[in-house]
């Protein structure tokens, strides 16, 4: 299965220089795409500026949220329609930083998930525990619940680990961790989900630099990673996309 790579940028970003950034990346990258996918997720209001570049340099263009109603009376919301319609490919869902901001639930991520697919867009769904839960021994159960309640049954998408305590703190998880991590969660999918034909790509994210990037991307099970900080230098993140070709 090729690796994906996803730089989101979180909420960083005005015209001039989020051009200038996608500009340098997609200068670059040319040969590491045909080995790996790569996704940008810029905010919103970079999308429609970005999409005519990464479209024609083969780059998806991703998104950091949608709503879970196709339309209606929701202020200030972006559904899953409006986001097809500026060319966007897959649209991050249920991050823990809008799982906590926003008080996201579970059942609210699984309708944005089946939003998402209803318009053709690739969902990419956020999982993972806090610091506690793992020094507590309740990272499994709670990731089982993620899994199971943010999932429909016939989900078609992506599934992206990051545990909160290596979100943005840059000490990311260990080989051994991920590779066990991994294990637990493609076990999850495949009891979970009707699509056990196809098997669910799993990212890791959580504080990966192009040091270590290609020493996670090696671990068994992981089908890519979703980058943060490091996405919002084109060295830092050219570096991962390129990490171990
Ligand atoms: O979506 C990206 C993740 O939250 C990881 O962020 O690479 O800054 O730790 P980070």
């Amino acid at each position: 299965m090729r690796q994906m790579i996803i730089g989101n940028w979180k909420m960083h970003g005005l015209r001039g220089d989020g051009k200038e950034l996608a500009q340098e990346i997609a200068a670059a990258i040319g040969p590491a795409l045909t080995r790996r996918d790569v996704v940008l997720a810029p905010p919103f209001t970079l999308t429609h500026c970005l999409a005519p570049l990464l479209h024609e340099h083969g780059i998806g263009l991703g998104a950091q949220d949608c709503h879970a109603e196709a339309e209606g009376a929701y202020t200030g919301d972006i559904s899953a329609a409006m986001l097809a319609d500026l060319g966007v490919s897959h649209v991050i869902l249920g991050h823990s930083e809008r799982r906590e901001h926003h008080h996201e639930t579970n059942a609210r991520i699984r309708r944005k998930a089946e939003r998402a697919r209803e318009f053709g867009l690739c969902p990419v769904v956020c999982v993972g525990e806090s610091a506690r839960q793992k020094e507590d021994g309740h990272a499994e159960p709670w990731l089982t619940e993620q899994i199971t309640q943010s999932l429909p049954a016939d989900f078609d998408g992506i599934v992206a680990y990051e545990p909160i305590w290596a979100i943005g703190t840059g000490k990311a998880a260990t080989q051994e961790d991920i590779e066990s991590r991994m294990v637990f969660l493609h076990g999850v999918l495949a009891d979970h989900l009707e699509t056990d034909d196809k098997p669910t790509r799993v990212l890791y994210g959580g504080s990966v630099k192009p040091e270590d990037a290609a020493s996670i991307l090696a671990v068994p099970g992981v089908g890519g990673v979703l980058v943060g900080g490091a996405s919002l230098s084109a060295r830092s993140f050219l570096g991962i996309v390129q990490a171990g070709l």
